[in-house]
């Protein structure tokens, strides 16, 4: 028997103003997005905003439903967003935030294990690295890529596997 082993390098920032450009640019998008989330139900407000290759950024918030399965994430919405609408163009980096009715929540909110599962779909089918930003008003996360979170992931290599 073996011993495996697994161990993640991430950044942390006390606030937006620790932050580079590019990901602050980002980080402000999501939070904004966050006022436009449809969360009657939960009333947790999620914003995700993405950055293409292009230079093109996207926002997404989750969308709720009475019917509680039919409704979809702000990761995963954003994410649908960039495929609809710029299908040639890879996804560079994502900014998560949320709100409650206290305002921007103090830790960084964490996507949920299938909006892990589908930034990890992106990566691997585009051969690239998402950097993912967690805003929280204590502290901000950065992983250099979504397989971070998400170690272990079914893709399709395992598929073909599990088929043959
Ligand atoms: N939610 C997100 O949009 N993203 C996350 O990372 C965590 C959870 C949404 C789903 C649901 O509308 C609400 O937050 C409460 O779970």
């Amino acid at each position: 028997m073996k011993t495996g082993n697994l161990s993640v390098t991430w950044l942390e920032a006390s606030t937006t103003d620790d932050l580079e450009s590019s990901d602050r640019e980002l980080t402000e998008e999501a939070i904004q997005a966050s006022e436009n989330a449809y969360a009657p139900y939960s009333k947790f407000c999620v914003g995700a905003a993405v950055r293409l290759d292009n230079g093109i950024i996207l926002k997404g918030t989750n969308v709720e439903n009475a019917a509680f399965p039919s409704g979809i994430c702000a990761e995963r919405s954003v994410v649908a967003c960039a495929v609809s609408n710029y299908p040639g163009h890879k996804i560079e980096a994502m900014a998560i935030a949320a709100r409650t009715s206290h305002g921007l929540t103090s830790e960084p909110v964490t996507p949920c294990g299938n909006c892990r599962q589908v930034i990890a779909e992106e990566e691997f089918r585009r051969s690239n690295n998402i950097r993912i930003i967690l805003y929280g008003k204590e502290r901000i996360l950065i992983f250099e890529k979504g397989n971070d979170l998400l170690p272990f992931q079914f893709d399709r290599n395992s598929l073909s596997s599990l088929l043959h």
